[in-house]
């Protein structure tokens, strides 16, 4: 829809005026408000809770919400909540979960959960005197943020640490003061971001108006959490000997398969356009957790993709070690995650997944995302080296196809089996329909 001219006050218009508002320049608007109503929730007290959770909302968007079973970590069992829209990555997940649970599952081990943010300022100043008197400086940095951090230090995180970088080699008069926090089980962006701001008044008050410093006064460019985490990383990976491939796949055995494999693992450690295409694999799985746990994938994405990149070159996520007949594959990953807090408490579905979860801590939380991504993307390198990712995923995609094409529940039946031994596309199921429509029958 191209709007004839711009819009003022539209977020403050009642919801119904927005949609009368869209509908009236669009064909059909009475039709269209009826179907956006449809996906609204039947309680409204639920409803108004979701249009307060951002701005402008009409309606609700809907993903399908699943579970993939057997996924044993630590030798734990769980059932593990995703909400995804491509057809095929709860299955993928499930198969490897099953497929792993037989061979001593999924292992993960947290390597730390530090978060960090900064306060960019620009200065011409002495850096070193600032240097010096920095003691002073976090003393009452600190002391500022107390009541902010109070309830934070109860449960036993808080600041852990700050520093002065100087950023000058890089950026002209540019500096960093960089803080580690320790948010517990809260991804901790506003409790970051709101000790960062504090930190910055107390700076800038600290070098411009405490007469320590002359010149021109420092400046404040922003004071923001970083979403690079690297000191918020969990290691998660699988183990067995090569011989227990033996029934991987009917046209290789243990050993070539492996083989395929680790090959397929070092293209995708060299080659920038098959990395990003293994990450994005893995990240099916781990943003499908983050989802149906109230958590932000975006954040999570920008981090592992940076993390990828860290060496300078941008890599897989995985890394395989093949020695003395043992297949070893694990995923380092650094995810900020929370399981209190945020949209993580308030959204039903994402109380009812970590309830599901057995109620996790953010650390256990980090282990389950990332090894629903192992999961995902030992399935998709499983599928590559062996019969190709299509006939898989067109299976999965199969019933998408049909309801495109409307089709009934008898015709699906007819054409689910068909499929079993034919090759779907998006020609062949429109000819299946056509001559089952047509009264001819197919085998
Ligand atoms: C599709 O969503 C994900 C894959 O492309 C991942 C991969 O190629 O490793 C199958």
């Amino acid at each position: 829809m191209i709007v004839k001219k711009l819009i003022s006050g539209f977020s403050k218009l009642t919801k119904d005026q927005k949609l009368s508002f869209i509908a009236a320049q669009m064909p059909n608007g009475e039709h269209i408000i009826s179907e956006l109503k449809s996906f609204w929730h039947q309680d409204a007290s639920v409803q108004k809770m979701f249009d307060e959770f951002s701005e402008n909302t009409l309606t609700n968007y809907f993903f399908p919400y699943g579970v993939a079973p057997n996924v044993m970590i630590n030798g734990n069992i769980m059932m593990v909540p995703m909400v995804i829209e491509e057809s095929s990555v709860i299955a993928a997940a499930a198969n490897s979960a099953k497929y792993w649970a037989g061979k001593g599952g999924f292992h993960s081990e947290i390597l730390s959960t530090v978060k960090n943010g900064q306060v960019h300022f620009i200065w011409k100043g002495d850096f070193g005197r600032l240097k010096e008197l920095f003691p002073q400086l976090k003393d009452q940095l600190l002391q500022r943020t107390f009541p902010i951090t109070a309830n934070m230090q109860k449960r036993g995180g808080g600041v852990l640490d700050m520093e002065l970088i100087d950023m000058t080699s890089k950026l002209q008069d540019y500096y960093q003061l960089s803080v580690k926090f320790d948010t517990r089980d809260s991804m901790g962006a506003n409790f970051i971001n709101s000790c960062l701001e504090e930190y910055a008044s107390g700076l800038r008050a600290f070098v411009n108006d405490s007469g320590l410093f002359e010149g021109e006064p420092l400046q404040v460019i922003m004071s923001i959490l970083s979403n690079y985490t690297p000191e918020c990383t969990v290691r998660t990976w699988v183990e067995c000997d090569v011989k227990d491939f033996a029934d991987i796949d009917d046209s290789l055995t243990a050993e070539d398969f492996v083989w395929k494999f680790e090959k397929a693992v070092q293209i995708a450690r060299v080659d920038v356009h098959r990395a990003a295409t293994h990450n994005k694999g893995i990240f099916n799985g781990v943003d499908a957790v983050a989802l149906a746990t109230g958590n932000d994938f975006r954040a999570i994405e920008a981090c592992g993709h940076a993390w990828a990149a860290r060496d300078g070159q941008y890599r897989s996520l995985t890394e395989i070690k093949v020695e003395g007949g043992r297949f070893h594959y694990s995923l380092t990953l650094p995810i900020a995650i929370g399981t209190v807090g945020g949209l993580t408490s308030l959204h039903p579905m994402a109380r009812f997944s970590l309830h599901l979860l057995g109620n996790p801590s953010a650390p256990e939380l980090m282990q389950i995302a990332s090894v629903i991504g192992l999961a995902n993307n030992f399935g998709a390198i499983k599928s590559l080296t062996t019969k190709g990712i299509q006939i898989g995923h067109m299976k999965m995609h199969l019933l998408n196809i049909l309801n495109m094409f409307n089709a009934g529940e008898s015709e699906k039946l007819l054409a689910v089996e068909y499929f079993k031994h034919h090759k779907v596309s998006h020609n062949a199921v429109a000819g299946f329909l056509s001559s089952i429509r047509n009264g001819h029958v197919k085998n």
